[in-house]
């Protein structure tokens, strides 16, 4: 979720509401999800770390190290252009001159399907054996929460349509856990249960086909089967 400082004026969000209801798509269900019931990223990542015994780990997207300050590895790397983290760069500048590889990699940079394909193609080829890609903001409760551009000051974008997309690649097995907003989990493995969805290009997926096809699409599992699903 985006607590963003340089936030549009609400005059403006509520323009480009308009717009994109008029201009995009019109669909008013919702999901109940309540996060404050569940347990934060920073608790799965570092029962991750510790079950793992993972030594590395890098964050994209860093913001005010509210989670990155959280994390208790030997190795951590954090990685955002404007506050936070260890490097002052974007994800993409970072991949093009890193050498190093990871046990675990969190994925909570620019959150728009494009930059988060990219980040887990990228994430993929310096990611360890028996290593695990996490990424933010998988599951957007209501329409304007994921809208390109934002329109809401709650705002996941639209990092869902890429679990999506990566739910129908043979190489990789995508999960979403159900805690913090949506946890998107990918394992570098067969895919066990492989998506298949005939469309060209994902980035048109609507809302609604989200809200309906919302178990299959994402994969949902629930916060406490994260190491039983890696195994
Ligand atoms: C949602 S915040 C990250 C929150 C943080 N991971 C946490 O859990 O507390 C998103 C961050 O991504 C950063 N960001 C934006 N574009 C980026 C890019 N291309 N590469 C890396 N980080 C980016 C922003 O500067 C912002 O600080």
């Amino acid at each position: 979720m985006i607590r963003n400082d340089a936030l549009p004026s609400k005059l403006t969000l509520y323009l480009r509401r308009i717009y994109y209801y008029i201009k995009n798509e019109r669909f008013s269900k919702k999901f109940n999800y309540d996060w404050n019931k569940t347990q934060t990223r920073f608790d799965i990542i570092n029962k991750l770390i510790n079950s793992k015994k993972f030594k590395s780990y890098l964050e994209i997207g860093c913001q005010s190290d509210i989670n990155f300050s959280k994390i208790k590895i030997e190795n951590k790397v954090g990685v955002d252009p404007q506050s936070g983290g260890t490097l002052r760069m974007t994800s993409d500048e970072f991949f093009s001159q890193n050498k190093d590889t990871f046990d675990l990699i969190f994925i909570d940079g620019l959150h728009i399907h494009e930059q988060v394909l990219k980040d887990i193609d990228n994430s993929l080829n310096v990611l360890n054996e028996n290593g695990v890609i996490l990424l933010h903001d998988c599951l957007p409760a209501k329409i304007w929460h994921q809208t390109i551009p934002q329109t809401h000051s709650s705002w996941n974008g639209d990092v869902w349509k890429s679990i999506v997309q990566s739910r129908t690649r043979e190489d990789i097995d995508t999960y979403t856990i159900k805690a913090d907003q949506g946890l998107g989990l990918i394992l570098k493995r067969t895919n066990r249960d492989k998506l298949v969805h005939p469309i060209n290009n994902f980035k048109n997926l609507k809302f609604k086909d989200y809200y309906n096809h919302h178990e299959k699409f994402m994969r949902l599992i629930d916060e406490n089967k994260v190491l039983e699903t890696i195994g």
